[in-house]
């Protein structure tokens, strides 16, 4: 049984971009899992709190089960019993939400999503064979086709760092234009590619 993880951290309740092309990602994962569990993270209803340094201090002490790394536990340990993740984000002022950075600054860990290797000291992501997707809507449009401030690789980098290397990325532009429902249709269709592209992959195997 596959079981997904889905992090929304859009503040918008009612009407938000990223979590309308999420609960779409979702149907799309559950037709395709009908025995598979989906695990709801919001960050926008549970706020995590600041890294603060008593914290960080306990991630390299590897104090495990302490009261300060409560938290850190709790979202480690979703990421790690995860198959798939669906990561859903805003753009605020040029940047991911804080709520976001804030679990980011959680699950971010020596010895539990990354480690140095004792004789060489290079670095290695511990969560493996994973795969995430991204969704991240933006009011703003691409410049030159890009990403006009980088969310998307920001993203793609926190999850690589930990190991997590295949990353799918799914854009929403515009969202506060007029015809802002078009960004939102080609997400969806994006996302409904994608899965028909897994499809034929296994058909083809
Ligand atoms: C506080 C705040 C800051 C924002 N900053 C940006 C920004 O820097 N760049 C941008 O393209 N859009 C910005 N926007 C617009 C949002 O990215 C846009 O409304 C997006 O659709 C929000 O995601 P959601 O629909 O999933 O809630 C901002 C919106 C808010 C509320």
């Amino acid at each position: 049984m596959k079981t997904l993880l889905r992090i929304d951290s859009s503040f918008n309740l009612q009407d938000s971009f990223s979590r309308q092309a999420g609960d779409h990602f979702e149907q799309l994962w559950k037709t395709r899992n009908p025995e598979g569990k989906v695990v709801h993270r919001d960050l926008a209803k549970t706020i995590p709190p600041h890294l603060t340094h008593k914290v960080y201090n306990a991630f390299s002490l590897g104090t495990e089960g302490e009261h300060a790394l409560e938290v850190s536990d709790e979202l480690v340990s979703e990421l790690e019993k995860a198959d798939e993740i669906l990561l859903g984000s805003p753009v605020y002022n040029y940047g991911v939400p804080s709520t976001l950075k804030a679990y980011i600054d959680h699950v971010i860990r020596i010895n539990r999503t990354f480690a140095y290797d004792p004789k060489t000291y290079i670095r290695k992501g511990l969560l493996e064979n994973k795969t995430a997707n991204i969704i991240v809507a933006r009011g703003g449009t691409p410049i030159n086709g890009e990403s006009p401030d980088g969310v998307e690789a920001y993203l793609e980098g926190i999850l690589n760092f930990m190991g997590i290397d295949r990353v799918n990325s799914f854009s929403i532009y515009g969202t506060t234009y007029e015809g802002s429902e078009s960004g939102l249709q080609s997400s969806k269709k994006a996302i409904k590619e994608y899965f028909k592209s897994i499809d034929h992959a296994k058909e083809e195997a």
